[in-house]
């Protein structure tokens, strides 16, 4: 089905007249969760590496580096307390409740999402559905010799902090090294469902909405590039990240658009779900 309108308007008529497959992709960033609360990584004074002063640390990105972190790991275990799913009790946004309502109605593919907070499958969407990227706190390994580690014992040790019976340097001592969760450091490889996911599904995607990310860390900046040329590819964000190529940019808050969006759908169950909640 071609797009009639470069706008929200073409967009829903794309979707509401073309085949009911799964053929839609989702690629997430930050930007989907910011209406939740959970600061990005780089907006210029709210972001996260704008507001890490406080850590002393080489540079920003420090904070999900795996060397600095073997060095001086207090930084990202006092973070990671703040982004530890549940912990903040942070909620679904529109978007999150947007990408499980076209799973739910038989059209989203996957969710490749750059995000470690959890809010897709908490809005709804089946793990199965979601490719976690940059990895997720559902697991965890001891980064000195690759033991396994519940995740719960490291949450525990988390908000324990770093002294004590429960704290995180006695978890160190019990397993042998420190203990990290299962999320992807710079310099780390990306988890093999990425790479299975690339491979299978690109191939079938005619539409990929891409939310929220300033797709500056790769390899997941090149998805947009994966989709065979008759794939309609459309941006939500707050940034104009046009170099990329989209066949529809919509700016601003995806949440105002998702709105449009699924008012013009006649999804309006959508709006409902999120009051409820
Ligand atoms: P960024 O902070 O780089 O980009 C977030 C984008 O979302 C920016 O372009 C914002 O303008 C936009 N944005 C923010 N709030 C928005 C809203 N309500 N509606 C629409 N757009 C909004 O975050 P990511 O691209 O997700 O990786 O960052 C990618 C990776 O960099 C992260 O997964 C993390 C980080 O380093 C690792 O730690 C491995």
């Amino acid at each position: 089905v071609p797009l009639k309108s470069r706008c929200i308007k073409g967009l829903a008529d794309w979707i509401l007249t073309s085949p009911c497959q799964r053929n839609i992709i989702v690629l997430a960033g930050a930007g989907a969760s910011t209406a939740a609360g959970i600061p990005d990584f780089r907006s210029p004074g709210t972001g996260l590496y704008d507001n890490l002063q406080k850590y002393n640390l080489p540079t920003p990105e420090s904070i999900f580096s795996l060397d600095y972190f073997r060095k001086a790991p207090d930084a990202f275990y006092e973070l990671a307390r703040d982004l530890w799913p549940g912990v903040q009790g942070y909620r679904p946004t529109l978007t999150h409740r947007f990408i499980s309502t076209l799973d739910r109605k038989g059209r989203l593919l996957r969710c490749f999402t750059q995000n470690i907070d959890g809010l897709e499958r908490l809005a709804g969407v089946p793990s199965e559905r979601v490719v976690a990227a940059h990895g997720s706190f559902d697991t965890a390994t001891c980064v000195r010799n690759g033991k396994s580690v519940p995740a719960e014992e490291l949450r525990q040790a988390v908000l324990s902090g770093k002294e004590g019976p429960g704290g995180w340097q006695s978890l160190r001592e019990k397993y042998g090294g420190l203990v990290k969760p299962d999320i992807v450091f710079f310099g780390e490889n990306l988890p093999a469902s990425f790479f299975k996911h690339r491979t299978l599904d690109f191939c079938k995607c005619q539409l990929l909405l891409v939310i929220g990310t300033s797709l500056s860390v790769y390899p997941f900046a090149d998805l947009p590039r994966e989709p065979p040329g008759s794939c309609i590819k459309v941006l939500m964000n707050r940034e104009d990240i046009s170099e990329f190529g989209f066949d529809i940019s919509l700016l601003g808050d995806c949440d105002e658009h998702v709105q449009e969006l699924v008012t013009r759908l006649g999804w309006q169950e959508v709006l409902k779900e999120m009051a409820d909640s």
